[in-house]
């Protein structure tokens, strides 16, 4: 069927599919207003630390290893803009049409916990979520939350461990870190069936193979890709439609409106 405009080939693709694959970036929530990593903006935009260095090996497990508090100084900034922020209708729109259409699935490599606290349930973050915490010495476990409950004045960075003094640091994936083993595996067996009539790239720049290759299956199965970004990505050239916009309002007016 022809569609006279991209955005009713979205809909009719999203509306008559079974199971969708969402795969999301920061682009996502920056309709919660966090900022995004890369383009007009972003947080890795040409800008270098107060320190001198890239963001990403401010944020880079090397980092981490010899000079704690400087990854912390800008977990820190990046974690503060999170727990200001709540989930916006983007993510509560996917979260409903996985109520509708229980094999739809997230892949996500924000650490906002965004879509969780939205209900999404088939749910991979790819890159771990900032609100968890753990010690690298103990099996200390703790929440942003709990952190900042505990330290009612100004925390000290890097914060340690209450029960044995190491270096505390958030459940994500830092730059030169592996992937988390039990996410890795669930988008694995995800690839393996690819179960989608449909995969919506939302609000990424899609700079990781573990981003691009699920994008590169579906384009090789025939399965309809749909690219929401108001700007071109690596990825545009294998989507069948472009909504060029927000996240939010492409979501909404894929979706919501009748
Ligand atoms: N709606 C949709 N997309 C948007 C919006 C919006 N309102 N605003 C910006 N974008 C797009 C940008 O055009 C860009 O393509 O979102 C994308 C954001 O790209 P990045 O900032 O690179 O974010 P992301 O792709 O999620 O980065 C991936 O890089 O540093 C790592 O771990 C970090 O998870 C992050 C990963």
């Amino acid at each position: 069927m022809t569609h006279s405009t991209p955005l009713a080939a979205a809909q009719d693709l999203i509306k008559s599919a079974n199971s969708i694959l969402f795969i999301t970036g920061a682009g996502l929530s920056a309709d919660s207003g966090l900022p995004t990593y890369r383009g007009v903006g972003g947080l890795y935009e040409g800008q270098r630390t107060d320190e001198g260095y890239a963001i990403e090996t401010a944020l880079s497990a090397s980092m981490f290893k010899h000079r704690p508090e400087i990854t912390w100084k800008y977990l820190w900034q990046i974690g503060s803009a999170c727990y200001q922020a709540r989930f916006n209708q983007g993510h509560a729109i996917i979260a409903d049409i996985e109520k509708n259409k229980p094999n739809t699935w997230v892949l996500t490599q924000n650490i906002d916990g965004f879509h969780h606290q939205a209900g999404s349930k088939n749910l991979i973050e790819i890159h771990g979520r900032g609100e968890r915490l753990y010690c690298v010495a103990c099996d200390f476990e703790s929440t942003a939350e709990q952190l900042l409950a505990n330290y009612q004045q100004t925390i000290s960075l890097p914060p340690h461990c209450p029960q044995c003094g190491g270096l505390i640091r958030p459940d994500v994936v830092l730059f030169e870190e592996m992937l988390p083993e039990k996410a890795l595996s669930q988008l694995y067996q995800l690839l393996d069936t690819m179960p989608f009539d449909v995969v919506v790239v939302v609000g990424t720049s899609a700079q990781f193979p573990h981003i691009q290759q699920p994008v590169v299956l579906a384009k090789q199965l025939a399965i309809p890709i749909i690219e929401i970004n108001p700007s071109e990505t690596e990825l545009s050239v294998l989507a069948s439609y472009h909504l060029r916009g927000g996240a939010a309002e492409m979501l909404n007016a894929s979706w919501a409106n009748e």
